[in-house]
């Protein structure tokens, strides 16, 4: 079996609520907050999933922020990653999930291998339930 692993940064929740659906979709998953995870966790996974919300004006969730940097050779070089995230196109139209993208060119700066087309939330995650489970299935 595949390990897998889920790491998120959310601030009211959102995120984190996604992460759980994606994890139910996909069965076996550890679900790791971003602010507690270590990465020797990561480094073991055969596939990662970075989740961020976007705040202030396109910006990486805090939590998410203080960890970008680690998001090097060493951590995902190689390995399958796929990306997530929750936005407001409605407030945010020019920076709709900017933070979801930051994730994404960190990622292949760093040589991970994006293995499916990200997922944006939009707003409330319950209108995105379908995408969602669309997004967990891509990646079995
Ligand atoms: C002050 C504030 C700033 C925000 N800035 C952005 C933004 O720049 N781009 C975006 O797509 N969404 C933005 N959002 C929307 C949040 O990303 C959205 O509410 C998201 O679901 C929060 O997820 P979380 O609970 O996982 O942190 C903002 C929301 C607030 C309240």
């Amino acid at each position: 079996m595949k390990n897998i692993v889920i790491v998120y940064g959310s601030t009211t929740g959102n995120t984190e609520r996604v992460a759980g659906l994606i994890k139910d979709e996909l069965g076996e998953a550890q679900v790791i907050n971003v602010a507690d995870v270590d990465n020797a966790v990561v480094k073991a996974a055969d596939l990662v999933l970075f989740g961020t919300s976007t705040w202030g004006y396109g910006d990486l969730q805090d939590d998410f922020a203080d960890y970008i940097e680690s998001i090097d050779a060493d951590l995902v070089g190689g390995k399958d990653v796929a990306v997530f995230g929750c936005g407001d196109s409605a407030s945010f139209p020019d920076v709709f999930c900017q933070g979801v993208t930051e994730v994404m060119d960190a990622v292949q700066q760093a040589g991970g291998k994006l293995i499916v087309e990200e997922l944006r939330v939009d707003g409330d995650v319950d209108d995105n339930l379908d995408a969602i489970s669309a997004f967990a299935n891509s990646l079995k």
